[in-house]
């Protein structure tokens, strides 16, 4: 076959483009069409742009697999827990997860986190209204916390270094994903970096599971999901401790980062349309009425839901969706060839005018309109089919009471009007500080 140079040079590109500019790579994509073949080096590629097809992909598990780079890179830096693993191994692991997820982290958790999010705004209260606050590292180092609370049942000594070694992990190892090479056990500075950064990591995962195997009585009693996970006696989970570190690793970093990333582009967005503000504390106010949170709190917060969908719709904190092809298949008349790399985009979906009218604007009240009529799929914040996030529902809640919790007791308002441009690293975070001023409303 006869490559022209100009498709040799494109295919030579591609890896460079999208390391560089993925989102403007991912745009021009979307721009050629809705399922558009190109190659990455050698590997043949697929972009798929159109909801039926994406569902196609996402819904079959056996033949698109978790075997692309991406993947592969995600499971030497996080090993084979739930969130990076396929086939047997991942079915085994997700059932239990699930079960323990749904049956105890919704209810018991919502006072658990409105009592946090309070402790954080007794500090902003503190600070005065005149204070600049820088929102993402307020709501990273709370999320680190509720994740710690929810997901391993203690707020363990070592939640700080864990938050800080995962600033440095998380920029390094989102290098390494996107472009493998050299290998994580080179010695050079960078991969030094991100294996120190992991280890701290470890250390602190270890420690709290060591210290939790010494108190078998509270795993009985402890609603937080390791203990439920260890009270449960699932074999696939209790197998070996690395099993268990692997899956709270995936499980902590679900809780902090793509959690932090979306509550740093909600308070973006909203105090950028102070009208919105203005419901969301009306609506928050007339739902808590000065009083603690409760679980059947998130009910009455509908305005505050369509809040949090939209500023996941406009911002994905996942951007990207990646499988490889193990089958033969044929998209749109293109034929699929085991190895093919398939990738799928939240932002592009979320972002096309023809699921989304006036994709550009942030808009809470479409969520409050007639549900679109096209399928599902345009909207995958969370991803679609059996690997969908086991926490999908369990995150808008969290989101939707920290959020309105934030509104009920301060007035929120941006401290720069400077507009923050999208930075996709492993979640896709603002390029710039989120910088707000908040005024305790008790003080007006
Ligand atoms: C705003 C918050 C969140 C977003 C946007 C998000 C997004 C996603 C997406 C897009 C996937 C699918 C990836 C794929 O198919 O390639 C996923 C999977 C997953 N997420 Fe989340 N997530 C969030 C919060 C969480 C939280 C809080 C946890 C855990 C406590 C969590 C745990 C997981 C796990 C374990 C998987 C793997 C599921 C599987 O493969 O079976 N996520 N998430």
């Amino acid at each position: 076959m006869i490559i022209s140079a100009e498709k040799a040079v494109a295919a030579a590109s591609a890896p460079i483009r999208f390391l560089r500019e993925p989102l403007s790579f991912l745009d021009n994509l979307a721009a050629q069409g809705d399922v558009v073949p190109f190659s990455m080096l050698r590997t043949k590629a697929l972009f798929v742009n159109r909801p039926d097809a994406i569902r196609r992909v996402l819904m079959d598990t056996k033949g698109y697999v978790k075997e692309d780079p991406f993947w592969r890179a995600m499971r030497a830096l996080l090993g084979d827990g739930v969130t990076t693993t396929d086939g047997s191994i991942w079915a085994k692991q997700r059932r239990p997860i699930q079960r323990v997820f749904d049956a105890h982290s919704y209810e018991w958790s919502v006072p658990l986190i409105g009592d946090l999010t309070h402790q954080m705004l007794d500090e902003w209260e503190e600070r005065g209204p005149t204070a600049v606050l820088d929102v993402g590292e307020h709501v990273r180092a709370l999320n680190l916390r509720i994740g710690a609370r929810i997901i391993s049942g203690t707020e363990d000594a070592s939640s700080g270094s864990f938050g800080k070694a995962f600033e440095i992990w998380h920029q390094s190892a989102a290098d390494f994903a996107k472009f493998p090479f050299p290998p994580l056990n080179w010695p050079t500075p960078r991969r030094r970096k991100v294996r120190a950064a992991q280890k701290a990591m470890d250390a602190s995962l270890f420690s709290l599971l060591v210290e939790r195997l010494q108190r078998p009585q509270e795993q009985a009693t402890g609603v937080d999901v390791l203990s439920q996970l260890l009270a449960s006696g699932d074999k696939a989970i209790a197998a070996t401790p690395s099993v268990f570190r692997d899956n709270l690793m995936g499980l902590r970093l679900g809780t902090y980062e793509n959690q932090s990333a979306a509550l740093t582009w909600l308070w973006y967005w909203v105090t950028r349309n102070p009208e919105i503000f203005g419901r969301m504390a009306e609506e928050a106010r007339a739902v808590f009425r000065g009083r603690e949170v409760r679980a059947e709190d998130f009910h009455g917060l509908t305005y505050t839901t369509a809040v949090v969908r939209e500023t996941l719709r406009i911002c994905p904190t996942i951007w990207v969706l990646m499988r490889q092809a193990a089958r033969f298949d044929e998209i749109d008349g293109h034929r699929v060839t085991p190895g093919t790399l398939m990738l799928m985009s939240p932002y592009t979906i979320h972002r096309d005018a023809r699921y989304w009218p006036e994709p550009e604007r942030f808009d809470p009240e479409r969520w409050l309109r007639k549900k679109p009529e096209h399928d599902g799929v345009s909207y995958i914040p969370f991803g679609a089919g059996p690997h969908v996030c086991l926490a999908g529902n369990f995150a808008i809640q969290q989101l939707v009471v920290i959020a309105a919790t934030m509104a009920s007791r301060f007035d929120i308002t941006a401290a720069s009007s400077r507009p923050a441009g999208l930075h996709p690293i492993i979640s896709m975070r603002p390029d710039r500080p989120i910088t707000v001023h908040a005024r305790s409303r008790d003080a007006a």
